[in-house]
């Protein structure tokens, strides 16, 4: 794994042993082309490719190994929940990789006026790629650069901006929503409409500033007509979720809502039961607790929702303000 603050060259030398990687697993690329539209995607000077992987680089994939990841990438949620249909997207809309985009799903997408009428159609291969690569970004900006370009899935053809997640890159508090909202795609920032307010209310209530905590969704695109996430959407969204996570290294989550655990944990189970109760993804404490949103529809949930916030100031080691209070 590339370290924080690895420069541009440690990463492409590092997605380069990743491309090593996946020829061992049976995954071909035209010779050069993923080398270049990494160089082309990341903008700087092609870096010498080191003639043997360091010996601390893993060398291949075991069957087991490839096995777990086709697991993870085919679909966790099958077992979980029916499949909903594909939401019908129009051929000609759906976003195309421009020449030197990512292979891997990710990279500039071309813009709809220029976009042929063939469907890109991302792969298990593109996945396991597109994983990869973002799982080599080493910070946040590198990250929001990849978020930026996505067309991993059909989400990306109907937003106006990506919205990959704001807030202090070294967070102690980690918000985890849905999705954005009209709002948040117009303007490429989470939590920005009546919810976001509710929020920012939450957070000062406890004490804070939005500045002070970092704030993020399960998916970084806007699904039409503010429909859940599909779960193919959340599945192809997780791997910049994961790696922002690494990156800022929180010490407590707050998973806003039932789809957001639902991403995270892949639990159903009512979000009514499951807030209120510690849980850990990424070996991070994480505190389940209702959406802003649904809170303005149910104010009397706010109560509940304060005492989470409670505990989680409590974890942190914050002051816990006395009495009623909150948002
Ligand atoms: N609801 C969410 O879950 N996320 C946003 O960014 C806005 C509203």
């Amino acid at each position: 794994m590339i370290e924080h603050g690895a420069s541009w060259q440690d990463l492409l030398r590092q997605t380069r042993v990743y491309l090593e990687i996946l020829r061992e697993g049976g995954i071909e690329f035209a010779d050069g082309q993923f080398a270049k539209s990494v160089k082309a995607a990341v903008e700087m000077p092609t870096a010498t490719r080191p003639k043997t992987a360091p010996a601390s680089q893993p060398r291949g994939m075991s069957a087991e190994e490839r096995a777990a990841l086709k697991a993870a990438l085919t679909d966790p949620y099958a077992r979980l929940m029916p499949k909903p249909p594909a939401a019908p997207v129009a051929p000609s809309a759906r976003p195309t990789p421009a020449s030197g985009a990512l292979p891997g799903g990710i990279g500039r997408a071309a813009p709809a006026s220029v976009a042929p009428a063939k469907a890109a159609k991302v792969t298990l291969k593109d996945r396991t790629e597109g994983a990869k690569i973002i799982a080599a970004a080493g910070d946040l900006n590198q990250l929001q650069h990849l978020i930026s370009g996505c067309y991993m899935c059909n989400l990306s053809a109907g937003r106006t901006h990506t919205v990959p997640g704001e807030g202090n890159p070294r967070a102690a508090l980690m918000f985890i929503g849905e999705a954005p909202g009209y709002h948040e795609d117009v303007q490429g920032r989470p939590f920005v409409g009546r919810a976001g307010e509710l929020l920012t209310k939450m957070i000062e209530a406890m004490g804070l500033r939005r500045t002070d905590v970092y704030i993020a969704n399960i998916v970084k695109c806007r699904p039409p007509g503010n429909r859940d996430p599909l779960p193919e959407e959340m599945l192809a969204c997780e791997p910049y979720l994961k790696r922002q996570i690494e990156l800022i290294r929180p010490k407590v989550i707050c998973a806003l809502g039932r789809i957001a655990i639902q991403g995270l944990l892949r639990e159903t189970t009512p979000i009514t039961q499951l807030r209120g109760q510690w849980r850990t993804y990424q070996n991070i404490p994480l505190m389940p607790t209702f959406h802003p949103a649904y809170l303005l529809r149910n104010p009397g949930g706010k109560r509940f929702a304060w005492e989470d916030l409670k505990a989680i100031l409590a974890k942190l080691g914050l002051p816990v303000p006395a009495g009623r209070g909150g948002p």
